[in-house]
């Protein structure tokens, strides 16, 4: 035995003491944003089929679900918007009286310490579904642009702390943040979903929104999943624009791409894990197949080791409970 020549690597895992002290990545609450959707209509809290636990609020009831996130101290939520009416430029986007817009007025109105992201898109809002204007069944981009731009000044109006656009048309950071300057918002930070993959894991997402393409897919604007060098251009064109934060999205299949972005650009860095990642979880724990607790920290510890400095993830209060309990 005296010839054998090897690294005891398992003295630091020996005692729980140790392994905590040696321990390279943790998970706070300050580093989670919960979504929450804001739907038009009284009296409604309606649980996403493929997604329990994630509900559709009308103004009237959204206490219930602030009060908790509040009291649970989640410091950020991102708002994403249920309109009762659609048409083909998105309108409900950008009118102050969208339900996004007096969402939001409600919200800082009574929880001004809150952080309130806007997702600035017209998915939700067009009746085509697609994240643009429409013209002979292409996704136009700079006319798209401009309403963009329109959505995210209104957001900032009823209250938003940050403006999050996703839409993936090319220039949309430079644009928003001309039109926020223009406007004063000197102040108000970009979160770009600079990163987007057209992705499969988003389903749950356009039950919960209403927001499926009526026709064709997003292939045209978000990214193919199979590149990694696009998405370093993707961000690098938002950082010169005048990103504040970039984020990620999906987030589990795409941990590299976290890697590399963060990498290569020193902001706060988003993982966006996504509906269908959080649908899979609640899938298989409810089968009793996997111990979700265990799997859905690890799996959130696994976009911080890999560079995410926030994440947006549906498992928000879940996960302030259980990092409370330990
Ligand atoms: C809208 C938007 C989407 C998501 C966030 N903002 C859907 C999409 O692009 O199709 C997906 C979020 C999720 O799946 O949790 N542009
Ligand atoms: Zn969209």
């Amino acid at each position: 035995m005296t010839e054998l020549d090897f690294k005891r690597h398992r003295r630091l895992r020996s005692s729980a003491g140790i392994r905590g002290m040696v321990r390279e990545t943790h998970l706070h609450k300050e580093d989670l944003i919960y979504p929450i959707f804001v739907k038009e209509g009284n009296n409604i809290k309606n649980e996403v089929p493929s997604m329990p636990g994630v509900y559709q609020w009308s103004l009237d009831r959204l206490n219930e679900e602030l009060t908790e996130i509040v009291d649970l101290g989640i410091a950020s939520i991102i708002v994403f918007g249920v309109p009762a009416a659609k048409d083909d430029t998105g309108t409900s986007a950008y009118c102050n009286e969208g339900i996004v817009q007096q969402g939001i007025r409600q919200i800082k109105a009574q929880y001004p310490q809150l952080t309130v992201i806007a997702d600035t898109c017209l998915c939700q809002f067009t009746d085509h579904g697609h994240c643009g204007v429409i013209e002979d069944g292409e996704i136009l981009n700079d006319e798209s642009l401009a309403l963009l731009v329109k959505t995210a000044v209104s957001q900032v109006k009823a209250g938003a702390d940050i403006i999050a656009p996703s839409n993936m048309m090319d220039g949309f950071v430079a644009a928003i943040r001309r039109g926020l300057d223009e406007a004063g918002f000197h102040n108000v930070p970009i979160m770009s979903y600079a990163v987007k993959y057209a992705s499969s894991f988003y389903g749950p997402f356009r039950d919960a929104a209403h927001s499926s393409p009526q026709f064709g897919d997003r292939k045209t604007y978000q990214m193919d999943p199979a590149n990694r060098l696009e998405a370093l251009r993707e961000a690098r064109s938002d950082v010169e624009e005048g990103a504040d934060f970039l984020i990620v999205k999906p987030a589990l299949a795409y941990l590299d791409i976290i890697r590399d972005v963060k990498e290569r650009h020193p902001l706060p860095i988003v993982a966006y894990n996504v509906s269908g990642e959080y649908s899979m979880v609640k899938a298989a724990a409810a089968n009793g197949w996997i111990d979700e607790k265990s799997v859905v920290l690890e799996k959130l510890l696994s976009m911080k080791r890999a560079g995410a400095d926030l994440i947006l993830t549906y498992f928000a209060k879940d996960v302030v409970k259980w990092l409370d309990e330990k």
